[in-house]
């Protein structure tokens, strides 16, 4: 705790009903949003105006629907100086847009929303640490990333004959990122981003077992950009391959706004939800991602390559190869009590625990393939196809997961499946406790002798979320259930300066009827599982993010999705501006809900 001395104590929030609109923070903490979709990042002049956007607005705008979020603080702990990062997972088409006219007003459309798609980079400032920030239009290092900027295909697979299309012969170049999700920050200071949900944006042919394993179908898509570029549309001869090129991890470097940002094939192909890179004893780094589909599985990459602390320019450079080379792992998990204990109620087996032990087992092993059948190339783009053969274990969809950056523990957030247990599909397993699991779970992994590129690790489920009010199923790590807070559905998961884990949540109004909120768990001594609500979004929104400040009782959530339920004509959030009714916004402001950056601080 520095000069500050404050620290992010909290008495927790009550539960907000689902239906309430507001952010809600704790007492003696404020909050204002830093950002919002359509801000503009480079003129003034790009003025956020609903009523008349444009592609070309919106190309330089904030984009929609934030997700992954980091505020890079350039000068230290107290800087006056940041970098703020977001990805724009996607549209919403419905509130964001009158309903078109006729086809060339939807057309147009379309491409707003493939500029409001992507990531943003934007400067902060502020008077002095712990103070609200402002950001700074028009800034040397603000840049936006769309549907169309290009990118460098890198790793084993760049230049396969599977990601050539006919405006990429060499099959090294793919035009955007979508569907950007989860991320995180490396060690040498550059963005990963998860490209997740890319199928929805490709009518595909549909009849490989490639397609049908990653929900690529021969049918029109919701956003119909195929009718406005045919290489959306993968039925079109030359652009077989497009979707191909999509659902990579991407990494993006922000104190270089003209670098080409890269998409990383030694990471797999899947519906990436995020990356998250730390440093092992031995200087191989290794990047934690989960797939997040009902039954799918969680991952490892491991660089052949160390990582250079020294902090030189060189280094830099080095750091910036690490993920182009290196090895690929899927997690298999083996529960220690019998079988017959796992009843898929959530109730603990008898050792108290649900736990075991667990393997990492090889796709790639610097760069060649360990999978019978598959070439290096194919196990890298069909992923899936790949860790189906090798037996991993499915798993109720894994968002976020990262490693704890003072224990190395690794943090797993399985966000819910309620097809555990169904008729043909998978039952409950001692690492996936529950069938119908509504409200999710997060895993707490231990790699064996601490080093992150260990192969063998041990495992317990630190968290079995729920409203234990109502849930006899629910689990905190041994903490007394009356005495926490009611959390569902986790998604994104950080950690601040004492250790503590916190965790945003994506799915709480249906579950268990409340908005979704901000939690904090410490994760060592008495207080282990004791989940407390730091703060709740307004309604239909999910929170993502998070950024822990605790050093400087500052606090970051991206509000993705506000009022989603609505539409142009009967918007159901006004967050942020909560434009009185019946007022004139102010200018720049809106009546409708804008996704946003929203930062707390402490008052008093
Ligand atoms: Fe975009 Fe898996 O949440
Ligand atoms: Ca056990
Ligand atoms: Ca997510
Ligand atoms: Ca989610």
């Amino acid at each position: 705790v520095g000069p500050m001395g404050r620290g992010l104590a909290f008495s927790p929030i009550a539960p907000v009903p689902a239906a309430v609109d507001a952010f809600v923070v704790p007492q003696g903490y404020r909050w204002s949003p830093i950002i919002r979709w359509g801000d503009p990042i480079f003129s003034a002049a790009d003025r956020f105006d609903p009523e008349h956007q444009t592609a070309q607005l919106q190309s330089r705008q904030f984009g929609y629907n934030n997700d992954y979020l980091d505020i890079i603080q350039q000068d230290g702990r107290h800087s006056r100086k940041a970098v703020l990062v977001a990805n724009h997972e996607y549209t919403n088409e419905g509130i964001m847009f009158p309903p078109a006219a006729d086809d060339a007003q939807a057309d147009e459309q379309r491409h707003i929303a493939m500029m409001a798609h992507g990531l943003s980079i934007v400067a902060l400032r502020r008077k002095d640490a712990g103070q609200p920030w402002v950001y700074r239009v028009g800034d040397r290092v603000n840049r936006r990333i769309t549907a169309t900027t290009p990118f460098t295909l890198t790793g084993p697979a760049a230049g396969a004959a599977a990601l050539k299309t006919a405006a990429d012969p060499d099959g090294l170049t793919v035009l955007g990122t979508l569907g950007n999700c989860a991320g995180g920050t490396t060690p040498w200071g550059t963005i990963l981003s998860g490209e997740e949900n890319f199928n929805g944006y490709f009518r595909s042919p549909g009849v490989s077992a490639a397609d049908a394993r990653y929900g690529l179908a021969d049918r029109a898509t919701g956003r119909g950009w195929e009718r406005i570029d045919p290489r959306f549309d993968a039925t079109t001869p030359g652009y077989e391959n497009e979707p191909n090129r999509f659902g990579w991890i991407v990494e993006i470097d922000p104190e270089e706004p003209n670098s080409v940002p890269v998409k990383h094939t030694a990471l797999g192909r899947f519906k990436h939800e995020g990356a998250n890179v730390i440093v092992g004893t031995t200087g191989h780094v290794a990047a934690y991602m989960g797939d997040d589909e009902r039954f799918d599985y969680l991952y490892k990459f491991v660089s052949t390559d160390t990582f250079d602390p020294s902090g030189k320019p060189r280094a830099r450079t080095h750091n910036k190869t690490l993920l182009t080379r290196g090895s690929l792992y899927v997690a298999r998990f083996a529960g220690n009590s019998p079988q017959s204990e796992i009843t898929g109620t959530g109730q603990l087996p008898t050792d108290g625990q649900f736990d075991g032990t667990g393997r990492w087992i090889a796709l790639v092993i610097d760069g060649v393939s360990q999978v019978p059948g598959f070439t290096v190339e194919e196990a890298l783009i069909n992923t899936r196809l790949a860790a189906d053969a090798v037996g991993a274990t499915k798993m109720d969809r894994c968002e976020d997961v990262e490693p704890s950056p003072l224990t190395g523990k690794v943090y797993v957030a399985c966000t819910n499946n309620t097809d555990r247990g169904k008729i043909g599909r998978e039952g409950a397993t001692e690492p996936n406790p529950r069938t119908a699991n509504r409200d999710g779970h997060i895993v707490e992994i231990t790699e064996d002798g601490s080093d992150a590129t260990a192969t063998t690790f041990t495992w317990n489920l630190l968290l079995v979320c729920g409203d234990p009010a109502t849930n006899t199923s629910t689990y905190f790590a041994g903490f007394p259930a009356d005495q926490v807070s009611p959390i569902s559905c986790p998604d994104n998961v950080a950690f601040d300066v004492e250790g503590n884990l916190w965790i945003s949540t994506d799915g709480a109004p249906s579950t268990i009827g409340l908005c979704d909120g901000l939690f904090k768990v410490p994760l060592e001594g008495p207080e282990r599982g004791r989940v407390q609500q730091f703060l709740s979004v307004p309604r239909e929104s999910e929170t993502c993010g998070p950024v822990i400040r605790a050093e400087e009782s500052m606090v970051y959530v991206a509000v993705q999705h506000p009022g989603e339920g609505g539409s142009w004509d009967a918007q159901t959030s006004r967050f942020p501006d909560y434009v009185p009714a019946g007022t004139t916004p102010a200018e720049g402001a809106w009546a409708g809900p804008r996704p946003a950056v929203a930062q707390v601080w402490k008052v008093s």
